[in-house]
């Protein structure tokens, strides 16, 4: 068994998922301020350190993905990283640069960060990280996702994730198709289908290890500006449909993001997808907000309350880990 492929089992080991903490500066701003608590350094710092220190760490989180800032950060003279790979978590790194305007389609977006990439790994690598994120962003609508998008994000998804493996990481590739708009889920389906085999015809193209790398996607759903309503059975059932037919066997692990959906939301729709799951695909989480926002909320309250913070984000933890195994239950959540 390869090295990436061994990290990569790692992460996505049974009852485990990925925390997302890799918010740009701006994100973390504006989720700090939208809870009345001031974004600077040491409050990034000393949110993000309580959740890397929570009990919860040890038997929920494979992988904690880190922005530029979080990496270098110590805490208690332990760096970021020798913080989280003490609880038996792998440490990564988001090394996109962020979705720019898509020139000659402007309301599309093409992911940047390939300058420079192959320097930016190394120096990640020697801070600790052994795994990395890139996200492209697609929207839906009559128009989009456009075969310029689809084909130029696929494109530097391979790039990146060829660059990554050969720094000896794992790359997690995020293909994410937006929530927002008034879209169906068969629309989601049939959108998130064309952009995951895209990116498979790319890596395969460009001979990226399908062994050593962990698939990002979003779940199949109705645009959230829509009026559909369908019911977490569907979702379950578009969603393993959509990635059993596009998604090589070779591949380890699936970690959704959540991409908006309420924590409880995400919770139950893993936990369903789950049940259903006959594939050898193992599929678990990879959230920012589904994991954060109550912990986030408890904390802006009283923001030396450390054991409270924990409290709250060790249940979420604990209830993705039950879904990412399909033994999540309403009751036991709101216990
Ligand atoms: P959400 O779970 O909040 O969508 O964030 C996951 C992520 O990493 C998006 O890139």
């Amino acid at each position: 068994m390869s090295e990436l492929n061994k990290t990569a089992l790692k992460i996505v080991s049974s009852g485990k998922g990925v925390l997302a903490t890799d918010e740009s500066t701006g994100t973390m701003t504006k989720r700090l301020e939208s809870v009345m608590v001031q974004s600077n350094e040491e409050n990034r710092l000393k949110f993000r350190s309580i959740l890397f220190s929570s009990k919860s760490m040890n038997n929920c989180i494979g992988g904690v993905i880190l922005y530029d800032e979080t990496i270098k950060q110590k805490c208690n003279k332990e760096t970021i990283p020798e913080l989280i790979s003490k609880s038996g978590a792998v440490p990564g790194i988001k090394v996109d640069t962020g979705a720019k305007e898509l020139a000659r389609s402007k309301e599309e977006k093409i992911t940047e960060g390939l300058d420079g990439l192959r320097e930016r790994l190394k120096n990640y690598y020697k801070l600790g990280a052994r795994f990395t994120k890139w996200r492209a962003v697609y929207s839906i609508s009559d128009k989009y996702p456009s075969k310029l998008a689809v084909n130029v994000n696929a494109h530097a998804l391979a790039r990146y994730a060829s660059l990554v493996q050969e720094a000896g990481m794992v790359p997690i590739v995020e293909p994410e198709v937006l929530m927002e708009g008034n879209h169906s889920a068969e629309d989601c389906f049939n959108k998130t289908s064309e952009v995951i085999k895209k990116c498979f015809d790319e890596l395969i193209f460009q001979k990226v290890d399908l062994k050593g790398l962990i698939l990002k996607p979003n779940m199949v759903l109705p645009g959230s500006k829509s009026n559909q309503k369908i019911s977490s059975d569907e979702i379950s059932e578009l969603t393993l449909k959509c990635l059993i037919n596009s998604v090589p066997s070779e591949v380890p692990g699936i970690a959704f993001l959540s991409g908006g959906q309420s924590e409880l939301e995400a919770t139950k729709n893993l936990n369903t997808i789950n049940k259903h799951n006959k594939s050898k695909f193992k599929m678990t989480f990879s959230y920012g907000r589904a994991l954060q926002q109550s912990a986030l909320k408890h904390w802006s309250n009283n923001i030396d309350d450390a054991e409270g913070t924990q409290k709250v984000f060790n249940h979420r933890a604990n209830m993705c880990s039950l879904a990412s195994m399909g033994k999540w239950t309403e009751e036991v959540d709101r216990a």
